[in-house]
């Protein structure tokens, strides 16, 4: 068995093409100014007709591999969070694994929506603490602007494509200390993706209440259960979704607006991608120091949720 489980890199990709808030006010009846408001969004990237979420997945690994200084043939397993994937079958993350021609490692997709990462991370975890593999790659990622209807202002201002990686590690000191998942499918209906319509349905303020309050909880849980006091909480990367979300839960833990990390207003909501993405922004720049204490929180449709705290 392995004691501890440390993130070694992180990595990310960003599509080209950018939509502004601006741009949409000619598409459907909203405002850069109501985006704003409501949601701290101001653009985010559109993938290609032809570009996958695997082709995103693929960008973002490189880069988390290059980071790591690690054979890529090391590798013991990819956990790859989507819900958008490029086929029905054969997962994303085994098409991954052939695009980064991985040999010794298996793989598989994990869908909890934009809770995914979080999810990964946490089996991942589990896979390493086993002694099973040394290293494994964890990626979350998305081409989410496939599933909007363009028409439909409710949604279609919200969400923004990108991919994030990580790659983890079995280590002699702490690493990851905690995580903990969960859901609830009676919340299914609240946000959706119906076989029939293929589009993004959402009951906003209920999603909007219900996310506030279960990650409001599930912040104070994890702190709690591992005996943390609030102010030794360096960071929070959030799932970015909304602004106020994120600054509504930040109140309710008593963290200040400089210790989290917000991308929303130049990603948008990029589901299971959008913690890795934050993570490496922050994580490029050189933000966290060795020993900060990090938490990382998502909430998805299901419901589903989870929080990850580690010691950087
Ligand atoms: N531009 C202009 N007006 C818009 C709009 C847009 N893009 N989208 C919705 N509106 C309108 C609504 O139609 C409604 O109009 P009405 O009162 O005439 O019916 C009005 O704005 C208020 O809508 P409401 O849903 O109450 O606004 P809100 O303050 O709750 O904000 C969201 C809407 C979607 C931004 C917010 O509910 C939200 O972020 N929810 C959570 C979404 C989320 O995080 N989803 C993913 C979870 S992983």
């Amino acid at each position: 068995m392995t004691k501890y489980v440390k993130i070694i890199s992180s990595g990310s990709y960003l599509p080209k093409n950018i939509l502004t808030n601006k741009e949409l006010e000619s598409r459907v009846d909203t405002s850069d100014e109501w985006i704003t408001e409501r949601t701290g969004i101001k653009e985010r990237r559109v993938a290609d007709e032809n570009e996958t979420s695997v082709d995103l997945a693929y960008k973002a690994s490189l880069d988390a591999i290059a980071k790591s200084n690690i054979n890529k043939n090391d590798i013991g397993a990819i956990f790859l969070a989507t819900c958008t994937p490029e086929r029905k079958f054969p997962s994303s993350a085994v098409l991954l694994q052939n695009k980064l021609n991985i040999k010794n490692a298996f793989s598989f997709d994990i869908n909890a929506a934009c809770t995914g990462f979080v999810y990964a991370l946490d089996v991942a975890k589990k896979y390493i603490e086993s002694g099973q593999m040394k290293y494994a790659l964890v990626v979350g990622t998305e081409k989410i602007t496939s599933l909007l209807d363009w028409t439909d202002r409710n949604t279609c201002v919200l969400f923004g494509d990108g991919a994030g990686a990580m790659i983890i590690a079995a280590s002699d000191e702490p690493g990851i200390i905690s995580s903990t998942i969960g859901s609830d499918g009676s919340y299914k209906d609240l946000l959706t993706v119906n076989t029939d319509l293929e589009y993004i349905e959402m009951k906003g303020s209920d999603v909007f209440k219900t996310a506030v309050n279960t990650l409001g909880k599930l912040a104070k849980h994890t702190l709690e259960i591992n005996s943390i006091e609030q102010g030794e909480l360096d960071w929070l990367v959030p799932h970015q979704a909304n602004e106020r979300i994120i600054l509504a839960i930040a109140k309710k833990i008593n963290l200040s607006k400089d210790k989290i990390i917000i991308t929303v207003s130049k990603h948008g909501n990029t589901s299971a991608a959008s913690i890795p993405l934050a993570f490496d922004t922050a994580n490029s720049k050189n933000t966290f120091k060795s020993g900060d204490m990090i938490m990382l929180e998502a909430f998805g449709a299901g419901f589903t949720w989870g929080s990850v705290l580690m010691k950087y």
